[in-house]
Order: C-alpha cells, then structure tokens, then sequence
C-alpha cells in the first residue's frame, strides 16, 4: 500500500531489528510502556504477535512504514481488530526523526481510507493517554473526533495516568461526507 510519500508493507521474521531500533527509544515509548523493549522481547513476543494477526485478521494487523524516497524504515501504523462488530482501532509509532513531517496524519488516513472503503468497516476509533498530545493531534488531523475520556487501572501507572485515556472515532458516515466535501 502507497501513500504520497509512504510504502506501507507486512513485517517479516527479519525486521526484529527495524522493531527493536524503534522500541529501544525511551521518548517513543513515553505514553507506551515508558521505557525500552529489549530486543529479545521483541523477537520472542512483540514481532510473533505482529505476525499472527496477518492470518487471523485478512487485511488487518501492523504495517512497516518505509520512506518511497529512500526505503528507509520509519516505524509502523495498524489496523487492529476490536471487539465491536465491523470496528477497527487505528494506531501508529514513528521513529523520533520522522516526527514532525506529517507522516503520521498521511499513514493514519490512508488507514482509515482502507479500512472504509476495502475493509467495508462501519467505524475506526483510537485512543491514547489523555497527556500525549502529538497523537491526539494525529486523530484530529485524520478526521477521528473526540468521543470520551476513561479511565483505567494499571499497577505500575506511567507519569499522567491520572488525567486518563482518550477515546477518538470516525463512522463510516462522517468518512463518506468526508470525501464528498
Ligand atoms: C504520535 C506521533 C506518531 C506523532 O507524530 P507527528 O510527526 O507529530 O505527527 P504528524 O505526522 O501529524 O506531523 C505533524 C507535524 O508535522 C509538520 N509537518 C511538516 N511537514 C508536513 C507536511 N508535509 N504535511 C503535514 N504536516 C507537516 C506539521 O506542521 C506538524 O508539526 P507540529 O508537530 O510542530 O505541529 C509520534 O509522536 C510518535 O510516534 N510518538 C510515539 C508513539 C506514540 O505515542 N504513538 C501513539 C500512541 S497511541
């Protein structure tokens, strides 16, 4: 899949280390897990999960993200199934030098794109610590709207857990008058 500036492609069994670059830092991971995965976590546990929802969910799952310029890896975006029906959860991580060129709103639309028109999915929602605000940014500038803020109990809470989770959607309805407009 192509979007102007973007390659999006299948991960395979060799990209640990493309993973492991991206996980290793601790400012990417900040709203996340609030540290590094060790590369060992990530060929034992992050990369097979990744792999596994190609064959469960036909056109979903997470999406190596290349520069069409040069190949270069950037990070990923995905399309994960959820438990509502005929719903998917948008996401998406960059490597901090592909921060601030808009290529996480270009990858997040084409997504959204893909998963209303090919996918025929009536809803994508997204969501993220109320605190990260250059996602919340993303969700706005691909068209998903605010619909809650949530909260949820974790034991080893990352630094704003206290101001909560936030849950953003677009249906597919909003999405037609989208392109209509
Ligand atoms: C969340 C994340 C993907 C946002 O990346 P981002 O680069 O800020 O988002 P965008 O791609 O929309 O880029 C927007 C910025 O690029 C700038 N930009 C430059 N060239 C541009 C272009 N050609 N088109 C659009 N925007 C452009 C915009 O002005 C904007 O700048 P600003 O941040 O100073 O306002 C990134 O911070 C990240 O990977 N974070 C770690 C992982 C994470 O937290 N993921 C979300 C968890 S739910």
């Amino acid at each position: 899949m192509e979007t102007e500036r973007l390659r999006l492609r299948r991960f395979t069994g060799d990209d640990v280390e493309q993973l492991a670059g991206l996980d290793s830092d601790p400012e990417v991971m900040r709203f996340l897990t609030g540290q590094a995965t060790p590369p060992e976590e990530i060929a034992s546990v992050v990369l097979p999960a990744i792999l596994k929802v190609y064959d469960e969910h036909p056109g979903l799952g997470t999406f190596a993200a290349e520069q069409k310029s040069d190949g270069a890896f950037i990070g990923w975006f995905g399309l994960q199934p959820t438990a509502a029906p005929a719903t998917v959860d948008v996401g998406y991580r960059l490597n901090r030098t592909a921060w601030g060129k808009g290529y996480a709103t270009e990858g997040t639309k084409a997504l959204i794109d893909k998963a209303f028109g090919e996918l025929g999915m009536e809803r994508v929602v997204a969501d993220t610590m109320a605190v990260n605000h250059r996602s919340r940014a993303v969700m706005r500038r691909s068209g998903l709207r605010f619909v809650r803020i949530f909260h949820e109990h974790f034991d080893d809470p990352l630094p704003g857990t206290e101001f909560g989770e936030v849950e953003y959607a677009i249906d597919r309805r909003t999405w037609e008058a989208g392109r209509r407009a």
